[in-house]
């Protein structure tokens, strides 16, 4: 891989311009190397905006531009060189990674060997904050018992802890992977793991205060209708729930904004809206009051109307 030689100048031109300038070198390096303005020159102005230097114009553009080009183009952003007035950035391509096609009806699809077991979810600052302020909304009871499904290895539940630092929690957590549970035993001694199908769950699980699933529900394998009656029966009357839904896509060890479908290159969040919508109406049918939020991940919190 060899970068262009001289970086390219781009804080003259308008980013139309400018982006179709990276695509040639992107083409034959895979890497591109450039020169714009350091957006703490003018950090009030919006993006776009010109500001004079020496007689020059100048566009302003704020780090983000610059991210969500690279996002855009299948790139990585990494900062070459900090000067006063100037940054030089590069893009390099990231390679594309063949998609996991193991089908969502095995067990260990997301087991402890695999690669998915690599994120570290809570390291993500939308999908930290999101969910302990969707926790924090739900206004659980001191003490209280937990229902997650698909808790994998159960990483999720640091965030009970994070949202209720006083409170004490009875977690049970549901998964067909049993390798994902062996993790989630280690990782929290002190709560129960059941390695169970989440269409086919033991009728003795008793009453919860709250169910979770992140992740899990638009699962092709899950079949959400008799799920939820029967979910429904586990509850307390004051029960409430978490469901988080991915709008978003790891590209290698990239986490990539929006939700896409097999075979389109870009975001297509139709499916998403759907199901998001779905939960939204039946909660609501059922007298819930219903909070939808997120970025890389859609939640959905629903508590009982006062
Ligand atoms: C995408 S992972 C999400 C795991 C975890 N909640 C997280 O966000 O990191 C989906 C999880 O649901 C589990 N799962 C999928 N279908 C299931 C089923 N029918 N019964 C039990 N677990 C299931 C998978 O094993 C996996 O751990």
């Amino acid at each position: 891989m060899k970068s262009s030689a001289i970086p390219l100048e781009l804080s003259q031109i308008p980013l139309s311009v400018a982006q179709t300038l990276l695509l040639e070198p992107l083409k034959q390096h895979n890497q591109v190397t450039f020169r714009v303005l350091n957006p703490t020159t003018a950090p009030d102005l919006f993006a776009g905006e010109t500001l004079e230097r020496a007689g020059e114009t100048y566009f302003h553009r704020p780090l983000r531009v610059w991210l969500d080009l690279a996002e855009l183009l299948r790139c990585e952003l990494e900062l070459m060189a900090l000067e006063t007035d100037f940054l030089t950035l590069r893009f390099s391509q990231n390679i594309p990674t063949e998609r996991d096609k193991t089908s969502s009806s095995n067990p260990e699809k997301y087991g402890a060997h695999t690669s998915f077991q690599r994120i570290k979810k809570l390291e993500e600052p939308y999908f930290l904050n999101d969910a302990v302020r969707a926790l924090k909304w739900l206004e659980l009871p001191p003490t209280a018992r937990v229902l997650d499904l698909g808790v994998g290895s159960a990483e999720e539940l640091h965030l009970l802890e994070l949202a209720y630092p006083q409170h004490t929690f009875e977690v049970l957590g549901v998964d067909h992977s049993v390798s994902a549970l062996e993790l989630a035993k280690q990782r929290f001694p002190q709560h129960s793991f059941k390695v169970a199908d989440i269409n086919n769950l033991p009728a003795d699980l008793g009453q919860f205060d709250l169910i979770i699933s992140i992740g899990t529900f638009q699962s092709a394998n899950i079949d959400l209708e008799p799920l939820f009656r029967r979910l429904l029966g586990h509850l307390t009357s004051s029960g409430r729930w978490l469901l988080a839904f991915p709008n978003s896509r790891y590209i290698g060890s990239k986490l990539t904004y929006g939700a896409r479908r097999l075979n389109y290159s870009h975001p297509e969040l139709s499916l998403l809206f759907k199901d998001v919508n779905f939960f939204k109406r039946y909660f609501q049918k059922h007298r819930y009051e219903v909070q939808i939020t997120g970025k890389y991940y859609i939640w959905i919190a629903a508590k009982g109307i006062k």
